[in-house]
């Protein structure tokens, strides 16, 4: 099979046979000429089908390693929804604990009202066997996982979760295993290849990569048509489609997608280092450290391309440091209104929500995307009014560091850092 970045550049995007442009067009029409009743090219209706999103979906189900098939939405959240719906009424879900804050809510809110969802929220990372086992009913139909979790960075076994579920479910269809894999994106994890059943993303961070475009996905492995058929019925159904050049846009952005993730690795991998040499932070979260608890597991989950790049970069690998991502948490020093002073002062790292960009943006989750999240909760997350979430972009690495160093010294230590 072509590697990574081949499989990225080319396909879905092959040229277009009514005039060999290199790039596909951007496919506008809503509605497509039928030869005769029923005869056409596969298209008919662009809610139901359309190029530019047919495009994208083979690029998507080719970069997803493990990936057959894939389905495009109008935002990671309606993947959420459309999955969630799927389930039908009075259904359980048993989803890590550190969940995205729009998927907690979907969860806990909208599905609970209006499908009789019920929710047991596990903490993956700490829980027994016993534990995950216990949390299964004769009603678990999904187990939703992150990894690593947002925003605090914590590693899932996913094989483990995985084998759990599937040998000691209390019915005779064992749950499916969805794993949300915006925050490594397919470069750093292949939850298909670890036992996972279908991969969520939402493509409006690390797929696009530019900050333009809000968009979603669901893949599903060869084993999986009949799945991935009930929800393209549903896809088309429900209706909550990327526009086509929304399509084109991630379509794009995802052909760089290797190239980025390997500079978001090493520039996050800089600053968390900064971080953790600071006397103005508490505590820095970067799965690729070897100070983060989940450090040997999160080597151990690496995709098969990923790990095969950092070697070759010449990291230690298990024992030592290495790039993952371009997340990274910290508790910062000082009073409570620190995290505030820092995200005030940062100059390169723009006070917004969201990850995943070329550009590198900082926020305080406790008040911004985990704020639907119950306090009782955030708490007992841990999310609290010192922690700070980075998403460090591909600027040049000295110039992150310095902003990061700069801003710090003033949210802690009071006054403007002069670079030596
Ligand atoms: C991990 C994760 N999953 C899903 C979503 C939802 O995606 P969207 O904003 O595209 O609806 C987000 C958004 O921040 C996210 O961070």
């Amino acid at each position: 099979m072509p590697g990574f970045n081949t499989r990225a550049i080319h396909v879905g995007s092959e040229p277009d046979p009514s005039s060999n442009a290199v790039i596909p067009p951007i496919s506008l029409s809503t509605t497509f000429k039928q030869d005769k009743v029923g005869v056409h090219k596969g298209y008919e209706y662009s809610r139901s089908q359309n190029p530019s999103r047919a495009g994208l979906e083979n690029t998507l189900a080719a970069l997803e390693a493990g990936g057959k098939y894939a389905l495009a939405f109008a935002s990671g959240s309606a993947a959420t929804a459309t999955i969630i719906q799927s389930l039908g009424p009075n259904a359980h879900i048993v989803s890590v604990n550190d969940v995205y804050g729009g998927t907690f809510r979907y969860m806990d809110k909208v599905a609970r009202e209006v499908q009789g969802l019920q929710t047991t929220f596990v903490d993956f990372e700490n829980a027994s066997d016993e534990e995950i086992i216990g949390s299964l009913k004769e009603n678990t139909k999904l187990i939703w996982i992150e990894s690593p979790t947002n925003p605090t960075l914590r590693v899932i076994d996913i094989p483990r979760i995985a084998r759990l579920v599937r040998t000691h479910s209390p019915s005779s269809t064992p749950p499916l295993v969805l794993v949300d894999n915006t925050f490594p994106s397919p470069f750093f994890s292949s939850p298909l290849l670890l036992g996972a059943d279908i991969v969520s993303h939402s493509l409006t961070k690390y797929i696009n990569g530019h900050s333009d475009s809000v968009s979603g996905a669901l893949i599903f492995p060869a084993h999986h048509s009949a799945l991935f058929e009930r929800l393209k019925y549903l896809q088309n159904a429900i209706g909550a489609v990327p526009s086509a050049f929304d399509s084109w846009l991630v379509q794009r952005g995802a052909k760089t997608l290797g190239v980025r993730m390997k500079q978001h690795g090493k520039n996050a991998l800089a600053v968390a280092r900064a971080l953790e040499k600071s006397p103005y932070v508490k505590e820095v979260i970067y799965p690729g450290l070897p100070s983060h608890p989940g450090h040997r597991l999160a080597w151990g989950l690496l995709s098969p391309h990923a790990k095969k790049w950092i070697l070759e970069e010449g990291y230690d690998g298990e024992e030592g440091e290495f790039p993952f991502s371009g997340m990274v948490t910290f508790r910062i020093g000082g009073d409570e209104d620190s995290a505030e002073r820092f995200l005030e002062k940062t100059e390169l790292f723009t006070l917004a929500e969201s990850l995943g960009g070329v550009e590198s943006l900082a926020e305080l989750p406790a008040k911004m995307t985990h704020g639907s999240i119950p306090p009782a909760e955030r708490a007992q997350l841990g999310i609290g009014l010192d922690l700070v979430r980075l998403s460090v972009g591909i600027e040049e690495w000295e110039d992150l560091v310095e902003d990061v160093e700069q801003a710090l010294e003033w949210a802690v230590n009071g006054h403007r850092y002069m670079p030596r």
